[in-house]
């Protein structure tokens, strides 16, 4: 086999102090260290309005990867970036129909952003070379990259949920972005459901089907259709919470805690999260139990995300003002309930964070997986681990169902009841649900999500999905 390129439009580039937030850099910046390959996509930075295109990407080495990056221009970020991506395909494919916005303007940039990145990749692609795409930006590039001439092996992994056909028909193009996938060798998913809703799709809309040996054929290409939950470095990551007992904020943290139970949430601000659900629940649970006020934290981690989406700006305003109230109506001078951070923290106090808390709350109102609760399972002392209080609608709920405690985050009163047993679950029930979590981790973790994929990209033969 040749190089691995992969391709997605954040690309976390190495920089010193700036750890990767947003669950696709995290997970693939791991399996790619110890792969090594080339890895291509926006730098994050924008190009002057008159440049010219660039003849080929800049690139970067770091350990086993090289990184190939290009500059793109305010306006195609407005269209293709902010517009197109993250005001139509991101809330619609997380059930937010509500709040999509759908223009030919967006859409004209997606497809223009899509086109620079296959003219640039095809020079450099060997023919034994694998091209594996991430997520929802780039659904149309292997089309784009086969109409340049490229025969390559071309994968495709959707980070987020897809959604089903009820939903999915609302984008005015839904057929043409089911064609774009058509052009892949494999498709992978996070979970059973997500694969369930695109055969449901495929079969209304009556443009493929499922074939007797498991593949799938689509607009009349046959490929393949994987439910592969994307993991986490899990045993470094427990190793790292070990360690963290040594991280100064960690400290810090621990010492202004003494005498009380931390609850945490980790997220990027953003309306999939359900964080203001979270904030109400928790405000439920202090009102139902005195017995906590003054003996519990909740600390809400919330690096700012997308602020040049008008929904995102909205809900930072929401979202701030909220935990200001609650904490003004139910602080005394010396307790604060909630520590509301916007900022993000790396990783190894992030690790000794989740192993201080005694509950984990990951209460999406809908994600592709959330890697949030993976490490907070990974974090948790082996021999008092805290509890996992986790969304139904989180991709995670699929794996980490018999350990979690499984929350609708719709029900407020429900969430807060679930996290006042949290707090007073015996030491037994909660070594019992987590060595169930840990297990599933430990076994499905990001090198086994990377060689799965890969494999399934390589070989003929159809594979069972691996997710339970
Ligand atoms: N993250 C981080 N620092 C922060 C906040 C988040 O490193 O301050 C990481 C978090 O640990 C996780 C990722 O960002 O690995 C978020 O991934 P997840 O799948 O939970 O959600 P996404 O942001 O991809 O929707
Ligand atoms: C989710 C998406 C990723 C995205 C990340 C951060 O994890 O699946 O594709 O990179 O959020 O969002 P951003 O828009 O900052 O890249």
């Amino acid at each position: 086999m040749g190089r691995l390129i992969v391709v997605s439009n954040r690309v976390p580039v190495p920089k010193p102090g700036t750890p990767p937030a947003g669950g696709l850099a995290v997970a693939l910046s791991g399996a790619m260290q110890s792969r090594g390959g080339v890895w291509f996509g926006w730098s994050g930075d924008t190009a002057a309005a008159d440049a010219p295109e660039p003849a080929a990407p800049r690139t970067l080495k770091s350990g086993s990867v090289t990184y190939a990056l290009v500059d793109l221009k305010e306006r195609d970020l407005d269209d293709y970036y902010a517009g197109f991506s993250n005001r139509m395909l991101w809330p619609l494919f997380h059930y937010r129909m509500d709040l999509t916005e759908f223009t030919r303007v967006t859409l004209g940039g997606y497809y223009r952003v899509n086109g620079l990145f296959s003219r640039l990749i095809a020079p450099m692609a060997e023919p034994d070379d694998v091209i594996w795409v991430h997520d929802y930006h780039l659904i149309p590039l292997a089309a784009e990259l086969r109409a340049a001439g490229l025969r390559n092996r071309m994968g495709f992994f959707l980070h987020i949920p897809f959604p089903p056909p009820d939903i999915l028909t609302v984008l005015p193009n839904h057929a043409d972005i089911v064609r774009g996938l058509a052009a892949y060798d494999v498709v992978g998913f996070q979970t059973p459901l997500d694969v369930e809703n695109f055969e449901t799709y495929l079969r209304r809309e009556k443009v493929g089907r499922r074939m007797s040996d498991g593949r799938y054929v689509v607009h009349g290409r046959a490929i393949r259709v994987e439910a592969l939950p994307v993991g986490i470095e899990t045993q470094t990551f427990a190793e790292t919470a070990k360690a963290s007992e040594r991280n100064a904020l960690v400290r810090r943290m621990e010492e202004s805690m003494i005498g009380r139970r931390l609850i945490i949430g980790v997220d990027r601000l953003d309306y999939s999260k359900g964080i203001a659900e979270r904030i109400q629940a928790f405000e439920t649970f202090l009102t139902l139990d005195d017995h906590w006020r003054g003996k519990c934290t909740y600390l809400q981690i919330t690096p700012k995300s997308r602020s040049e989406v008008a929904e995102y700006a909205a809900m930072e305003r929401e979202v701030a003002e909220l935990a200001g109230r609650v904490n003004g109506k139910h602080a005394d001078l010396d307790w604060t309930p909630i520590r509301y951070v916007n900022r993000t923290i790396g990783r190894n106090a992030l690790a000794g964070l989740y192993r201080m808390a005694a509950v984990g709350l990951v209460t999406p109102l809908r994600d592709g997986m959330n890697l949030v609760a993976k490490e907070y399972v990974a974090a948790q002392d082996p021999e008092d681990p805290g509890v996992l209080l986790l969304s139904r609608f989180a991709g995670a709920a699929f794996e980490l169902a018999d350990g979690a405690m499984l929350t609708n985050p719709y029900d407020i009163d429900g969430t807060a009841g679930a996290l006042a047993r949290a707090l007073v679950m015996p030491l037994d029930e909660r070594l019992d649900r987590w060595r169930r979590m840990y297990e599933r981790i430990r076994v499905h973790d990001v090198a086994w999500w990377c060689r799965s994929f890969l494999e399934a990209l390589e070989n003929d033969a159809p594979k069972a999905a691996a997710a339970k």
